[in-house]
């Protein structure tokens, strides 16, 4: 059986600032989602934030890109949008860019990632959710799991992997796609994905010699970026990703391995700053210090016929302790600069700061230097 996996997410209003969703945001969500259960529109769904973005995990038949489920999504970001206008949460509709919907939700504003595949006999399949940050954050992590053998010792020791994977990777300016195989093309792949803004991974597929059908994918992330959907700065493009993981595939720990670092990506306090990402549980997934740092969580579900298992809170566990204690550390350093690069983006980068304002006051006053 084909199954589809989706998660779609957006931000239609913060409690309070851009910290966290407001439970009556994801009731409405849970209700409209039930709904369409019964209806058997969809098959199971789980309703959940990341700091102040709504996150609807959904099952289906579908396949990618269905008229039905993403109208489904954006009807239930309206419902919600209209909640947070009530309430006077803050923000209130951010993520979405318009008022009618056309067929496809892809460049009206949400994150969107989802995928079709044969399910295996079990069928682990981990939902990752990231706040305070952009779809280059999930490069580093993804190309840890699938080829870095410090990461995934998989690729040494375990036959059915040892082949490697074959990454697609977006440029997000040009709006152009390659795909790259490891690890005979780690080095080309390493050159584009290091440039974080501009190159993302959208899709990792199997091998033609896996035993897994090489056309579906095994990881997908959402590659959005408001911005340059909404010609200008609108509100930012916290991303989501999906990765499946075991037999033929690097196996959960694996996975979750390459989230080990709290690693640096841009995007936190007005979508200006560089920091750590922080993985935390979905209680802690809420953004304070700094309206950051950086979060990320992991929901880890075992996936039958379309049915979802309740879902693991995976960075839940003492085991990443040390990599949240660090990740503060870095934070605290971070902030140290102020108004600093490296903390702060690169002018180039800088999103929705009033800094082009500021530049365009001063205009009069810059005289040539003879
Ligand atoms: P306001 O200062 O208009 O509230 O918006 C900036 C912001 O929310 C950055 O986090
Ligand atoms: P969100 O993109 O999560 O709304 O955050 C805006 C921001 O930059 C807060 O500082
Ligand atoms: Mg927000
Ligand atoms: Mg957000």
């Amino acid at each position: 059986m084909k199954t589809t996996f989706s998660i779609i997410k957006a931000d239609v209003g913060g409690w309070p600032g851009h910290a966290k969703v407001h439970p009556s945001l994801e009731a409405i969500a849970q209700k409209a989602l039930l709904e369409s259960q019964r209806e058997k529109l969809i098959i199971d769904f789980h309703v959940t934030h990341c700091g102040d973005d709504l996150e609807l995990i959904m099952t289906h038949t579908n396949g990618v890109d269905s008229k039905e489920v993403h109208s489904l999504s954006w009807d239930t970001f309206c419902e919600a949008t209209e909640k947070a206008r009530d309430l006077g949460l803050y923000g209130a509709g951010q993520d979405l860019l318009s008022d009618a919907f056309s067929g496809n939700i892809k460049g009206m504003g949400p994150g969107i990632a989802e995928m079709e595949f044969t399910e295996r006999k079990a069928e682990p399949v981990v939902a990752f959710m990231m706040d305070k940050t952009e779809p280059g954050a999930f490069n580093f992590p993804i190309f840890k799991i699938f080829a870095d053998p410090f990461n995934t010792a998989g690729l040494i020791i375990d036959p059915s992997i040892h082949d490697g994977f074959v990454f697609e990777v977006w440029d997000i300016q040009e709006h152009k796609n390659v795909f790259l195989k490891t690890p005979e093309e780690m080095y080309d792949l390493l050159a584009l994905i290091g440039a974080k803004s501009r190159f993302v991974v959208k899709r990792v597929y199997p091998k033609k010699s896996s035993k897994l059908p090489s056309s579906e994918p095994v990881s997908v992330i959402s590659t959005e970026k408001l911005y340059q959907i909404a010609g200008e700065y609108v509100g930012k493009d916290d991303p989501a990703g999906l990765v499946r993981a075991q037999s033929g595939l690097p196996a959960l720990g694996e996975v979750l391995e390459g989230f080990s670092l709290g690693h640096l990506v841009s995007g936190w306090m007005r979508g200006s700053h560089n920091g750590p990402l922080m993985p935390v549980s979905v209680k802690d997934a809420q953004c304070t210090r700094f309206d950051g740092p950086p979060r990320v969580t992991a929901l880890g579900f075992q996936l039958k016929n379309g049915k979802l298992t309740e879902p693991v809170d995976l960075f839940d566990d003492p085991a990443f302790d040390l990599t949240r204690r660090k990740a503060q550390e870095v934070m605290d350093y971070m902030r140290r600069h102020g108004p600093f690069e490296p903390h702060r983006l690169p002018m180039a980068d800088m999103e929705y700061t009033t800094l082009p304002k500021v530049m365009e006051k001063l205009g009069s006053r810059f005289k040539k230097v003879k």
